[in-house]
């Protein structure tokens, strides 16, 4: 062999040839699909690809010279990503865009079919991922897609990637029952914070709880176990049950055309009259047939202290309604026993099946705590869903608010009971996202003792998504505006800090939320800059501390308890989350500092030094008292 060609051949397996720049072009294509894309303008198709990929190709990995992975993170890269260039990389092996802000649907990455590791966390894509979206991808391992706005069902084809063992699908909009993997060694698993519903399948029974938070619909080892065991003759009966239920609503529906009965409802949601009630309360047995809801057309009941009616009788009460508002028509009825009730009527609530509608309902109907509005019965319909609850007389937090007046001693009793509210459903709903999720004012109750009683409650995992988006107190918080689109269970905890800065200055949080505007467009904001800004009790309540109207009764309060209450409620107004306090500290705060005497009189008269109008205000507080503010 001449010596020429032996040398040629050393340099050949030692130094093996640069990727043609065809792959240097394949990528600089990839590239133009980006946008803000600066942090790869060192990126240089006259430098071959792995000679120097640090100065000329930043995030290249190489491999033996070779192109084997590209890490484009926290590169603040956006536009929607096309994969396609990158198919024509035979030995890429790992693509990691995590923590940028890419967008559009999920990326057609079966294209490059030898991936082995796949991260797009952090990020902002979103929509259905097809179920064929992994389909021939043997070789992957790790799958991260958590933390985007990926929705519909987790894709069936990531079942047959038998070596794929880290998965991350946290924090998505994810829906529908988790596909039946097989057992295998987990190293990364994350279902937590979508909205998975059903049993987890028995694959998953030894892994780590925290894997699947966050799903209101989820049951089964790790998390709790699954409820209502449907035998198959459960079923027949039920589809017997069901045929001949029809064929009575029929003949009713017939009767009913040709006489109609007396109605002061909508005869809307008289498209079906049933005979029978059902009890569903929280003591059936998994098997009792009962509990399978055998004729969609009756009311369930969930209590058993609360007296029955049936559907028909609802429907010939004496209504008049209460509001009709795009989240619920409400309306009052009156029943031939004199018990007055209120029904909601829902028309988005179709996000749940019928079976985890009803288990939704046994759950709510285990709820019993003084400060929260028991749900005495529902009615499942097609369109329409009813809940049914007892009528509270005194009206809500947030007509005496801004109509009545309250005076100080009342509202620390609201702002207590809300509270205890509050962290009960955050203790009885520990897998809920957000366990309340509608807390404002007007969802406030008042009996006659003024004790403050919660409704519409715990209904997101019911409603359709985009309703929920519209109208759901939560979803005005910042955390569903800055946090892809999430909230959380401290989600809650603004909602409280809101109400208690509406109780402290009796401005309505409606006026300063203009949704769209970005951050620091809500009632927080206007009370720290007004805080900050020029230190004044203009922040409060005119009513509350005697100024203008002259009200000597409502005049009475206590400055003390005022400035800590402020500041418990500029604590769970805390924009980040991370700093924000949690529902517990936020309650043992309000217990400890606020103190509940339902004597008016003596008490007021002990603390007759507080009692003061505007022009002294800024003298009685001393100024430390301000130092939680720096
Ligand atoms: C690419 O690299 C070559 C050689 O180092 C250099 O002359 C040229 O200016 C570079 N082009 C860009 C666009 O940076
Ligand atoms: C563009 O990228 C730079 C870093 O390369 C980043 O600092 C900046 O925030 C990005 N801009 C946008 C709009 O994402
Ligand atoms: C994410 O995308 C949605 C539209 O799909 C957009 O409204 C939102 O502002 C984006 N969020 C971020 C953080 O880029
Ligand atoms: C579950 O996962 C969390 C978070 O990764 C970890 O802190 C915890 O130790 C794990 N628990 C068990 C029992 O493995
Ligand atoms: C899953 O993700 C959630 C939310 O990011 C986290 O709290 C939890 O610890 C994770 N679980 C595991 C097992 O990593």
């Amino acid at each position: 062999m001449p010596k020429p060609c032996l040398f040629l051949f050393f340099f050949l397996l030692f130094n093996p040839p640069p990727p043609t720049s065809a792959a240097a072009e394949s990528l600089l294509r990839f590239r133009s699909s980006l946008t803000n894309a600066t942090a790869l303008s060192n990126w240089n198709s006259s430098v071959p690809l792995c000679a120097d990929a640090r100065r000329y190709w930043a995030g290249l990995i190489c491999k033996n010279g070779q192109l084997y992975g590209l890490r484009l993170e926290h590169m603040g890269l956006g536009g929607t990503v096309d994969v396609a260039p990158l198919a024509e990389l035979p030995t890429l092996r790992t693509l990691s865009l995590m923590n940028n802000g890419l967008q559009g649907p999920m990326p057609d990455v079966k294209q490059i079919g030898a991936l082995r590791a796949l991260y797009l966390s952090d990020n902002n894509f979103s929509g259905w991922i097809s179920g064929e979206e992994f389909e021939g991808m043997g070789n992957l391992k790790k799958l991260y897609l958590g933390r985007n706005r990926f929705s519909g069902e987790i894709p069936a084809s990531l079942v047959k990637l038998k070596g794929l063992v880290d998965l991350g699908l946290e924090g998505n909009l994810f829906a529908g029952r988790i596909p039946d993997f097989e057992e295998r060694d987990w190293k990364y698993l994350n279902f937590s914070g979508n909205r998975l519903v059903g049993p987890i399948p028995s694959g998953f029974k030894n892994s780590n709880f925290t894997s699947f938070f966050g799903n209101n619909g989820l049951c089964g080892e790790p998390l709790a176990p699954c409820k209502s065991s449907t035998k198959n003759w459960s079923i027949l009966i039920g589809v017997f049950s069901a045929a001949a239920a029809a064929l009575i609503l029929f003949i009713l529906l017939l009767c009913c055309f040709l006489r109609p009965p007396k109605l002061f409802f909508s005869p809307k949601i008289l498209f079906r009259r049933p005979e029978k009630t059902h009890q569903y309360s929280s003591t059936d047995s998994e098997d009792n047939s009962k509990t399978n809801g055998p004729t969609g057309s009756a009311l369930g009941f969930l209590r058993t202290d609360q007296p029955r009616f049936d559907l028909q009788e609802l429907l010939r009460a004496q209504a008049i309604v209460l509001g009709s508002g795009s989240f619920a028509s409400c309306y009052k009825a009156v029943l031939s026993n004199g018990l007055a009730v209120v029904v909601k009527r829902f028309r988005q609530m179709n996000a749940a099946g019928k079976d985890e509608f009803y288990s939704h309902m046994r759950r709510l109907g285990r709820l019993s705590h003084p400060n929260l509005l028991p749900v005495v019965a529902f009615y499942y319909g097609k369109d329409d869903k009813l809940l049914v609850s007892k009528f509270v007389p005194n009206g809500s937090l947030a007509t005496h608010l801004h109509n009545t007046g309250l005076n100080w001693r009342r509202r620390i009793k609201i702002i207590k009971g809300v509270a205890r509210g509050l962290s009960y459903l955050h203790k009885e709903l520990p897998n809920s996202s957000v366990p309340h999720g509608h807390l404002k004012s007007s969802n406030v109750l008042l009996d006659q003792d003024f004790t403050p009683i919660l409704s519409d409650y715990a209904l997101f995992p019911l409603l359709q998504e985009s309703h929920a988006y519209h109208h759901m107190s939560a979803f005005k918080s910042p955390d569903f505006a800055a946090y892809h689109d999430r909230t959380s269970k401290s989600t809650d905890v603004w909602s409280l800090g809101i109400l208690i800065l509406e109780i402290l200055t009796g401005k309505s949080p409606a006026n300063y939320l203009h949704q769209g505007n970005g951050a620091n467009a809500d009632l927080a904001a206007w009370v720290d800059t007004v805080v900050r800004e020029e230190w004044t009790a203009e922040v409060f309540d005119n009513d509350l501390v005697g100024r203008g109207r002259g009200k000597e009764e409502d005049g009475r309060w206590d400055c003390g308890e005022m400035l800590k209450l402020l500041q418990i409620g500029m604590c769970c107004c805390e924009r980040d989350i991370g700093k924000r306090w949690g529902l517990k500290q936020a309650v043992e705060k309000i217990e400890l500092n606020l103190n509940e005497d339902e004597d008016d009189d003596e008490y007021y008269s002990s603390y007759g030094s507080f009692y003061s109008n505007s022009s002294n205000f800024k003298a009685t507080v001393p100024e430390d008292e301000f130092s939680f503010l720096s």
